[in-house]
């Protein structure tokens, strides 16, 4: 899979990630509560370009919002399912109690899975390992994996304090699949040893966000296919960012990535 980074994996990335081997791609995390009150920019957020298989990422809390929400959605081609965004560290959503806040908050989350749920769709979640050291210590993540009723879990392996400059903690994938649920890694990963040390934990699926906009053909590459170098493929995903007309911003940040000015 390839991860969600906002004002990155545009439509024209998740495109080109997915032709050169990515299985499935999101949309980066909507607030719900604006897509409920239909403000046009933020269901402009959900729109394909093409056929490419996409979650919708989703961001919020109110059960009411989620209702709103689905009864002005028509699914588009391409579109797999939603995803619940509960791994945001970011203080300003922190405060309004969403993102990473949620990770304790299991009956919430499972009232919200139910809604889904009840209309039929696929549902995933996306998680941090807690909000904090704290919760992560407590294994937060655990509860909410054997608790509530999701597809599958993407589990990224920091708690919400942590930054980039700390490592993804590998070793909690064993004890995740253990609670017998499919549990997709995310964090930090980037190379054929991570995915047999993932397959050896027999982990549903790999998700890779920064090394992926580096090379958006690192799917194939570790699945063992023959691609174009990442600078053909850099080439291909500028020329379909320009015929999607996608904002220059997209690009920018790609090119900002590819050439490690980014951490
Ligand atoms: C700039 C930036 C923006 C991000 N935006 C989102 C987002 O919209 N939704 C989300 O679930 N995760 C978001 N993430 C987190 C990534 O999806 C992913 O979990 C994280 O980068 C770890 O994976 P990686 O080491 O493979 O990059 C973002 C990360 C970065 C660096």
């Amino acid at each position: 899979m390839l991860a969600p980074i906002e004002d990155v994996t545009g439509n024209a990335l998740r495109t080109i990630c997915h032709k050169y081997g990515a299985d499935l791609t999101y949309t980066v995390m909507t607030r719900v509560e604006g897509l409920a009150r239909m403000n046009k920019s933020t269901w402009s957020r959900l729109e394909f370009k093409d056929e490419t298989p996409t979650e919708i990422q989703l961001l919020g809390v109110k059960e009411e919002h989620f209702k709103k929400f689905l009864a002005n959605f028509k699914p588009h081609k391409g579109f797999m399912g939603f995803n619940l965004n509960i791994g945001c560290p970011s203080p300003q959503v922190i405060k309004i109690g969403i993102g990473a806040a949620m990770i304790k908050r299991i009956a919430k989350v499972q009232k919200i899975a139910k809604i889904f749920r009840a209309e039929g769709y696929n549902f995933s979640i996306k998680t941090r390992l807690g909000l904090n050291k704290y919760e992560r210590e407590k294994k937060a993540y655990l509860n909410i994996i054997n608790n509530v009723d999701a597809d599958y879990f993407i589990v990224h392996a920091r708690d919400g304090s942590q930054s980039y400059n700390e490592p993804a903690d590998f070793s909690v994938y064993q004890e995740c699949v253990d609670t017998g649920r499919k549990i997709v890694a995310n964090g930090d990963i980037s190379n054929k040893e991570h995915i047999d040390m993932l397959k050896s934990v027999k982990v549903y699926g790999a998700m890779i966000g920064r090394a992926a906009v580096i090379d958006p053909g690192i799917f194939g590459r570790l699945k063992g296919e023959k691609i174009l170098s990442k600078d053909d493929i850099l080439k291909e995903y500028i020329a379909l960012s320009e015929k999607y007309e996608e904002p220059y911003k997209y690009r920018k940040n790609v090119i900002k990535h590819a050439e490690g000015l980014v951490e």
